[in-house]
């Protein structure tokens, strides 16, 4: 069976005593299982109660939900990779939807993110996906492939940098991808990941919108899916620990 990542992208919400109580709760519901691996990312402030909860399992890991492509500075509001490394974080969302269309964060941002991350030895989980006029339109891969060139282009292929799939009009709206439709993005993104060589393998691809314990594990049927990334469903430790538990690939 491949292994599978479940990543639990908790956006505004559970501040650092609240992370405390949720992981506590996650880790009495949910035992490690050899094939899967989740990931955890908090808000900044709760970062390091999250990792500080969850030192002793090695298969949950904690990363930034963003970072500044900057080491340091005068950035108000804004945290570097080094002071996510700091706080306990492994890991760093890159170009997230809300990112990009809230915060206006460009294409060539995220590339100097994904440097930012790799120097901080975070490692990246770049977002993309299209808008639903885009997909309508008929340009979700070639949106999807100039977001993965701006961001992944020109590297020497030596890093690991996952992938996470998320189409705009998937995320938070309760409309998902189907599995299918879901495969053939992935499958567009490995070739370009293999044809590219500017990231190591192996490819890992999640897919992430709308992601629940109704619709996980078909989702998760299709071998073109790695993992999911999951934002309003992962709230709950006890739903996002059966999630986990049951999906099963
Ligand atoms: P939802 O699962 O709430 O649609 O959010 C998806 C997401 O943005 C995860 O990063």
């Amino acid at each position: 069976m491949r292994p599978l990542l479940f990543a639990a992208n908790w956006k505004m919400n559970i501040g650092p005593a609240e992370a405390r109580t949720y992981l506590a709760a996650f880790t009495k519901a949910y035992g490690r299982h050899p094939d899967r691996e989740v990931w955890f990312f908090p808000p900044a402030v709760s970062i390091e109660a999250a990792a500080q909860t969850i030192a002793q399992r090695r298969d949950l890991r904690v990363g930034a939900q963003d970072i500044h492509w900057e080491p340091k500075g005068a950035f108000t509001g804004a945290i570097s990779g080094s002071l996510a490394n700091q706080a306990g974080a492994h890991l760093t969302l890159i170009g997230h939807s809300e990112r990009r269309h809230v915060f206006g964060e460009t294409d060539a941002e995220t590339g100097k993110k994904v440097t930012a991350a790799l120097a901080a030895e975070l490692q990246p989980v770049l977002c993309v996906g299209e808008t639903l006029a885009q997909r309508e339109a008929g340009e979700t891969v070639p949106v999807v492939t100039r977001q993965l060139e701006a961001a992944l282009g020109g590297r020497d292929g030596k890093a690991r940098v996952t992938i996470a799939y998320e189409p705009v009009w998937a995320i938070g709206t309760g409309r998902n991808a189907t599995p299918k439709d879901a495969a053939e993005v992935h499958r567009a993104i490995r070739a370009w990941l293999k044809a590219r060589a500017v990231t190591a393998p192996p490819f890992v691809i999640l897919y992430g919108g709308s992601v629940n314990l109704k619709n996980a594990a078909e989702l998760l049927a299709e071998h073109e899916l790695d993992g999911v990334l999951v934002g309003g469903a992962s709230l709950d430790p006890r739903g996002w620990a059966q999630l986990v538990r049951t999906a099963a690939g």
